[in-house]
């Protein structure tokens, strides 16, 4: 079983630091690991994305909302894998960090988990309690941010990606990563004892590039 971290990251590299926490969460259930793919190398790792059993998607937020490049990769999906359910009931999450506490990053996940639906995506949210409610909290509590969509983590404009996001939003990511990998290893067990019949799996010999809606109808 594998899935995939799908990310972009452009400004300091701190929408990765949050990839490679995500994946570690993920590479700690048994029979279960990570690929990290930067949005700039999807094109060579196609088949790795189709024959993932989940996709987990990371964004840095800009200007409220997912950033272009990402937006480009999700157009591309619109076509062939759209059309054909290619990536039906693959597990999906998401993951953003911005620079403000809010930054509107809901925006962002919202339009990943519209995106997760339009291909027919199983969303598993961030499970972790919010932190951070009462005077009792800190910016140490995990999910300090207390979003529950996805993982939403926060960093400083003026700090690298070595120190920011901080420890706490890492392990928030972490975890989640954790929990999308069990999700994800239940429903495959369960795919194989109780299989819908009406449902024929991708075939990994056969699919390179996915069709655009372009190529497919003109
Ligand atoms: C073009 C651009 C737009 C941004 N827009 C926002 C924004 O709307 N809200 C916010 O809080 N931070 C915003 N930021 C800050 C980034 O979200 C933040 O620095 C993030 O951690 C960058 O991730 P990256 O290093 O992976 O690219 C923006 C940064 C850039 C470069």
């Amino acid at each position: 079983m594998h899935i995939s971290v799908v990310y972009d990251s452009n400004f300091k590299g701190q929408t990765e630091v949050l990839a490679k926490c995500i994946g570690l969460g993920v590479n700690s259930v048994d029979g279960i690991s990570s690929h990290l793919i930067h949005v700039d190398n999807v094109a060579n790792n196609w088949n790795t994305l189709h024959t993932s059993d989940g996709i987990i998607f990371g964004c840095p937020t800009y200007v409220g909302s997912i950033s272009g490049k990402f937006k480009i990769f999700i157009e591309e999906l619109a076509g062939e894998v759209w059309l054909k359910r290619m990536w039906k009931n693959k597990t999906a999450g998401g993951f953003t960090v911005s620079a403000g506490r809010s930054g509107d990053k809901l925006n962002c996940l919202n339009q990943m988990v519209i995106f997760a639906s339009q291909m027919a995506m199983i969303w598993v949210p961030q499970p972790i309690l919010g932190g951070h409610y009462s005077s009792q909290g800190s910016e140490d509590d995990l999910n300090r941010i207390g979003g529950y969509l996805g993982t939403m983590a926060q960093a400083n404009i003026d700090e690298s990606a070595d120190v920011s996001p901080p420890e706490s939003d890492r392990e928030t990511a972490r975890l989640h990563g954790r929990h999308i990998a069990q999700i994800t290893r239940q429903l495959v067990a369960g795919r194989i004892a109780v299989p819908i019949t009406e449902e024929s799996p991708y075939d990994p010999e056969k699919q390179e590039r996915p069709l655009s809606l372009k190529e497919l109808f003109t």
